[in-house]
């Protein structure tokens, strides 16, 4: 039996993708590098909701010194954390001599803001290179891995935390049981616990597979997340629908009695439960729904290379990796990704082994058909890539189902 790793209940496996790489673990150009492959299985718990992994893969193997992913890649994203710094600043750290810690700050796209501002704060993140691209924006960062341990020398060395935030990093650590003393060391008695993850119902919604891979070793949603909170003695006074990232949700969680509940709480809690979100036949549907995907999306693929198209992929995202290793698309189908992002370029996909190129390259020349991996970010994305739509490119989709447009 496999056991949850949030509360020991029973866990159900609903939906298998088979032998993967590590997500962000781009090989060098002669594609030699050893790759870690594991079998990434998601399943459900029966007794507290919480959708995880079948199999854990260590955390150092994902998140060192090269670790590539850099949240300030996205216009977008950097103004969605500029304005979750300036709510903070206006809210929960407006009073006295406020202090925050950030688990997983990344480059520091979150924290730089209120380190202009003056106020105390700690980011911890176990990447290296993203570490030291934060120091350098004026943030003060640790690198380590967050955890009870930490924790607590952080509290020895800077006091109680008012604000405890993290942005698409809770849901990487299966440990959560550390996390959470980690947590209750660090919080005064009326600090906050706020963290946002991709939520499962935008993932259920549209048919988002590919937000399933190494690092998301957890899928959150609101019946999951009460449940957790309550295990590990806090409370989940607030969730906020979010719009970035294909779909989130910001989970507040403050120390048991301490704040009231948000009518938010309760309203999604109940549209969970009457859709029976967690639910087998719920979970089932969408592994299947999946599998079509991967059929009509690799059919194109042949069918464009047959009719003699050019295709290239578009954003060398983590997601792309679930993509490229489920559906069996490697450079015959797809010749090259484009990204902006240096670390990635001029290495192959992580398994599928497809080259990532500059954006000059992308339009250089444009191909007829670009295959967007990058979804997530697709206003952005078309806005700035007009020219390639005037010059008759089209794009290809693959959620909520494929089409092109
Ligand atoms: P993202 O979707 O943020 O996350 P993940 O890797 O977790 O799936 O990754 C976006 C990737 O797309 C990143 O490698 C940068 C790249 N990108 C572009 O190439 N061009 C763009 O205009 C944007 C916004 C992102």
């Amino acid at each position: 039996m496999l056991a949850c790793r949030i509360c020991d209940g029973r866990v159900e496996e609903f939906c298998d993708f088979g032998r993967q790489p590590l997500s962000d673990a781009f090989l060098g150009p002669d594609g030699r590098d050893d790759e870690y492959f594991f079998r990434l299985a998601v399943g459900v718990c029966s007794s507290c909701a919480m959708v995880q992994l079948v199999e854990e893969v260590p955390r150092t193997r994902m998140f060192h010194e090269d670790y590539p992913y850099r949240s300030s890649g996205s216009t977008r994203m950097r103004r969605h954390f500029e304005r979750t710094a300036e709510e903070l600043l206006a809210g929960e750290l407006s009073q006295g001599d406020p202090f925050i810690v950030e688990i997983g700050c990344n480059d520091g796209i979150m924290l730089k803001t209120i380190s202009r501002a003056g106020v105390r704060h700690l980011g911890v993140e176990p990447s290296g290179g993203v570490a030291q691209l934060a120091r350098a924006d004026g943030v003060r960062v640790t690198t380590e891995f967050f955890q009870e341990s930490s924790a607590l020398t952080i509290r020895k060395t800077d006091g109680a935390a008012d604000v405890v935030y993290a942005a698409n990093t809770v849901c990487h650590i299966p440990y959560m049981d550390s996390i959470f003393r980690g947590v209750d060391a660090l919080l005064g008695p009326d600090g906050v616990f706020v963290f946002e993850d991709p939520y499962l119902g935008d993932v259920i919604d549209r048919t988002s597979f590919d937000q399933i891979y190494d690092e998301h070793f957890y899928l959150f949603s609101v019946t999951s997340v009460d449940a957790m909170a309550r295990r590990f003695g806090f409370e989940l006074v607030n969730a906020e629908r979010l719009p970035v990232h294909g779909g989130e949700v910001r989970y507040t969680l403050a120390r048991k009695g301490r704040r009231p509940v948000a009518r938010e709480v309760h309203e999604l809690l109940a549209e969970e439960e009457r859709r029976g979100l967690a639910t087998l036949e719920v979970l089932r549907g969408f592994a299947e729904r999946a599998r079509g995907i991967r059929e009509r999306l690799v059919a194109l693929l042949r069918e464009l290379r047959a009719a003699g198209k050019t295709v290239a992929g578009y954003g060398a995202t983590a997601k792309s990796a679930t993509v490229l290793n489920y559906c069996g698309i490697g450079p015959d189908l797809l010749p090259y990704i484009s990204d902006t992002t240096p670390t990635k370029q001029g290495r192959l996909t992580p398994g599928s082994h497809i080259p990532v190129r500059t954006p000059d390259s992308f339009a250089d020349p444009y191909p007829d058909y670009a295959l967007l991996f990058a979804w997530n970010h697709s206003e952005e994305i078309m806005a700035k890539e007009q020219r390639f739509r005037q010059e008759g490119g089209k794009w290809i989709l693959y959620v909520p189902d494929v089409r092109i447009v």
